[in-house]
């Protein structure tokens, strides 16, 4: 069976056709950071209008380049919550219009499951059950994971999540938006020394997170170290503030993660959404799973941030038991995982 992928949830556009029998195909990811970048953060309705604008051409130029046409597609998967509203409407009523002509099945996606099945599209992939850690911009989640669609949740984000956490301090360093890959940049030079950010939340049992508290801590010690700093050594100051956030948050999603391991006995840990591009958790969970004895998965970075090659999976594995929507639809901004039916 071979699935088109179509992503709108927020500010990429992706598309990518994923094939049962031999895996990912081909898949086309559209930024519009540029676009946004002016106005410091994501504009929805500017988000919605360009969504309209690139999804035909970038689906038509997906399906040549990989030699397919309408016929060679048997379902249609779309991202439909959580997200903006306008923009999740924009991939939505596209994917269903589109399946209706081409007379082919189309299924609305839950966007963390989508990221959360994202590993699956390696080569080693993770054997069920196992422990999920979901740290994308709007959601920091630890899953027990039995099956596609059984899911337990182990903890999450009480207030910021892990990648708003980011790109909020970024901002204060007067890094552009998205600030996470910039701050982690900036962080290379950082001296891990220099000050110690807490660990919130790792003094007490439990697995929810709190990252707003680490943005405040930042701002506090920007404001008295800029005051007795000289202006050549402000940079030094930003990579040394950038750095010690990093290694907080890193260090407290490690903290969690062994938690849930030991927990719930799992043998791997498998990690994905936007964060988990980031090269210092990756390096720290890899770790942290070696030594438990087991294994950390994450898919390349590529497809750890927004695209349309989760959603084309995770479409694949609920069309092929015979998921898929009627002819009216919907979109839910706000969707709890946990309403997710499970495998049978
Ligand atoms: O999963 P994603 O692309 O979109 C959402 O579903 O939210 O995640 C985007 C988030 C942003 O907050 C971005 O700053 C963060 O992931 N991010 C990173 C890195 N790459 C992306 N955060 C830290 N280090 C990175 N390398
Ligand atoms: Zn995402």
């Amino acid at each position: 069976m071979r699935v088109l992928g179509i992503e709108t949830s927020c500010d990429e556009t992706g598309v990518a056709v994923y094939d049962s029998a031999s895996g990912l195909l081909g898949h086309v990811v559209y930024s519009q950071i540029p676009l946004h970048a002016d106005f410091g953060g994501v504009v929805p309705e500017l988000a919605s209008r360009d969504h309209v604008r690139k999804l035909a051409p970038m689906i038509r130029e997906l399906l040549q380049g990989l030699d397919l046409t309408a016929d060679g597609i048997d379902g249609i998967a779309y991202t439909a919550g959580p997200g903006l509203a306008g923009a999740l409407l924009v991939g939505a009523a596209f994917a269903r219009s589109l399946a209706w002509a081409w007379k082919v099945p189309a299924v609305g996606i839950h966007h963390m499951e989508g990221h959360l099945l994202a590993p699956m599209l390696e080569n080693e992939v993770p054997q069920f059950p196992f422990v999920a850690l979901l740290v994308s911009g709007g959601h920091t989640q630890l899953v027990a994971v039995g099956a596609v669609g059984d899911y337990e949740l182990l903890g999450e984000s009480l207030d910021d999540a892990a990648g708003e956490a980011f790109d909020k301090t970024a901002k204060l360093l007067g890094l552009g938006y998205p600030g996470g890959p910039a701050l982690a940049a900036l962080a290379q030079s950082g001296d891990p020394g220099r000050f110690l950010f807490p660990r919130p939340m790792t003094d007490r049992p439990g697995l929810d997170f709190s990252f707003s508290g680490l943005k405040t801590f930042a701002l506090t010690t920007l404001r008295q170290e800029s005051s007795r700093t000289p202006p050549d050594q402000i940079g030094r100051l930003h990579a040394d503030i950038a750095r010690a956030f990093e290694d907080a948050v890193v260090e407290t999603l490690a903290i969690k993660c062994r938690r849930a391991v030991e927990q719930t006995g799992s043998r791997a840990l498998v990690m994905a959404g936007g964060v988990s591009a980031n090269r210092r958790l990756r390096t720290r969970v890899d770790q942290l799973m070696a030594d438990l004895g087991g294994r950390a998965y994450y898919p390349r970075a590529e497809l750890c941030t927004d695209n349309g090659a989760m959603i084309a999976y995770a479409g694949w594995q609920r069309l092929r038991t015979g998921q898929h929507e009627e002819l009216a639809f919907g979109i839910r901004p706000r969707w709890p995982m946990l309403e997710l039916a499970a495998h049978a």
